[in-house]
């Protein structure tokens, strides 16, 4: 098994997670809703302030995956407001050359157990596009249930794109 540790992200990673996120989003058919780098806006401050807020709230959870001291992987779910508050959406990244090592799931798997140990989280979802089988292999394997499929919903580059949703509810 490849050597890599899951953890909650600390503030001190927004730099490493930011330059994480650009290399994914730099990729081609990134499976991600970024044409590119170009995409990604936070700065380093907003980053921080976004790892602060979902470290203090029981319907939000920033992950990094960390390899020798460097961010290879990230996976956040945060929640609406009012009727949604119970509802966390959540996003995933994999450096490509830590794919197919247990990474994602590892991510996923910890964001899982916390969801279904917090009070403020009813419901985990996300969306998929249709053309990023690897990813819905693992959320298939890790219980998400197909939920609908959104035709034509999302523009990129130049084509609409169907967004699958998925998700999976913790009864209590
Ligand atoms: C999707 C993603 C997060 C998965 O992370 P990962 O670390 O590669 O995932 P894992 O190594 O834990 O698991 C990969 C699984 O997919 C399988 N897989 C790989 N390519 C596949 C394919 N073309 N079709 C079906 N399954 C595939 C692997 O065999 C493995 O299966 P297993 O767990 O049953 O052994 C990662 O690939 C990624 O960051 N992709 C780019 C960004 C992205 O698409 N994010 C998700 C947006 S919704």
């Amino acid at each position: 098994m490849a050597d890599f540790l899951v953890r909650e992200a600390r503030p001190e990673d927004a730099a490493g997670i930011i330059a994480h996120v650009k290399r994914v989003a730099d990729e081609p058919n990134n499976g991600l809703g970024m044409s590119s780098a170009a995409d990604f806006r936070f700065t380093e401050a907003e980053e921080i302030e976004f790892i602060q807020k979902a470290a203090q709230a029981d319907n939000a959870l920033m992950l990094v995956a960390e390899a020798d001291g460097k961010i290879i992987g990230m996976a956040h779910c945060g929640s609406g407001e009012r009727g949604y508050a119970h509802t966390a959406s959540l996003g995933i990244t994999v450096d490509r050359a830590w794919r197919d090592k247990g990474v994602g799931t590892a991510l996923l798997e910890f964001m899982i157990d916390w969801c279904r140990e917090s009070p403020g989280v009813h419901r985990l979802e996300l969306w998929v596009f249709p053309d990023n089988p690897r990813a819905l292999h693992v959320y298939e394997k890790l219980g998400f249930q197909h939920e609908g499929n959104r035709r034509s919903s999302y523009l990129k580059d130049g084509t609409f794109k169907d967004l699958i949703l998925m998700g999976m509810v913790f009864e209590r």
